[in-house]
């Protein structure tokens, strides 16, 4: 589904019936990589998967990337599609979203799931990255961040013994658009530290890390599980960064079990 929205097209998967459920995928991904996530659960429940603005089928105009941005591209959306109230899952940059729908949107949010992400704002070093990784994309081409990014979202063993999964992830990262992705770097690198936020976040909230993840490592859940008011937390064994694509099992479990608990 295509929709227009504040001014560019965004894409975005709706099916199933009852509870909604909004997924919000990583950076430099797209909402196919929620593939195994709509399968299994689209017969429990309404699963709402968003291409967000540079990435996947949705437009990616060459300015106005914020995390504020997208989360007004996702309530926009939400509007358009009657929904007033559902459960947010974002993974990663996802979460870093989820932190700016959270502090505008707060009414609209049911529940949170926030997987492989941090509160914190970058610190000066991890700033300075994100500008060397924007002039990779600028002069190398998305093929180039794939080389870097494809190490930090897996484990080795996933790596060495799922080539079919990486080359979903690189297919994800190569279709990517230059101005999606360096309007996300400097999006993520402007994002306001979300740590005061957390003891206001007052909805029922599921935090997710894989036990080896690098980018976000289960210290930083463990900090959100810390601050946020009867936080449930699930460390994932055997997955990095992408504990839905690496368990996709694990993470459907504890999604269905966490969006059951509003059944109750
Ligand atoms: C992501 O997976 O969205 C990114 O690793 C987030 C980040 O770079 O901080």
């Amino acid at each position: 589904m295509k929709t227009l929205v504040n001014g560019i097209t965004i894409a975005s998967s709706d099916q199933g019936t009852g509870l909604p459920i909004v997924f919000l995928h990583g950076f430099p991904l797209n909402r196919t990589m929620w593939a195994a996530q709509e399968n299994a659960l689209c017969s429990q429940f309404r699963i709402i998967t968003i291409d967000l603005r540079g990435h996947g089928e949705s437009d990616a105009p060459l300015w106005r990337y914020t995390l504020e941005q997208s989360a007004d591209d996702v309530i926009a959306l939400l509007d358009h599609l009657g929904i007033q109230r559902a459960l947010f899952v974002g993974l990663s940059m996802g979460g870093y979203i989820l932190f700016a729908f959270h502090r505008k949107y707060a009414a609209r949010v049911k529940g949170l799931i926030l997987a492989d992400t941090k509160a914190q704002a970058d610190t000066e070093e991890g700033r300075n990255g994100r500008f060397q990784l924007a002039q990779i994309a600028y002069k190398k081409g998305p093929s180039a961040i794939a080389d870097v990014m494809v190490p930090k979202l897996l484990s080795p063993a996933t790596i060495q013994t799922s080539p079919d999964l990486v080359q979903q992830v690189r297919a994800m990262i190569e279709g990517s658009q230059i101005s999606g992705i360096a309007g996300d770097l400097m999006a993520m690198a402007l994002r306001p530290d979300s740590v005061p936020l957390l003891s206001r976040i007052t909805c029922p909230t599921q935090i997710i890390v894989g036990e080896l993840d690098q980018p976000t490592p289960p210290s930083d859940a463990k900090l959100m599980a810390e601050h946020i008011p009867h936080a449930r937390l699930a460390i994932i064994p055997n997955a990095a960064h992408l504990t839905n694509l690496e368990q996709p099992e694990a993470f459907n479990q504890i999604v269905t079990a966490f969006a059951l608990s509003f059944e109750k």
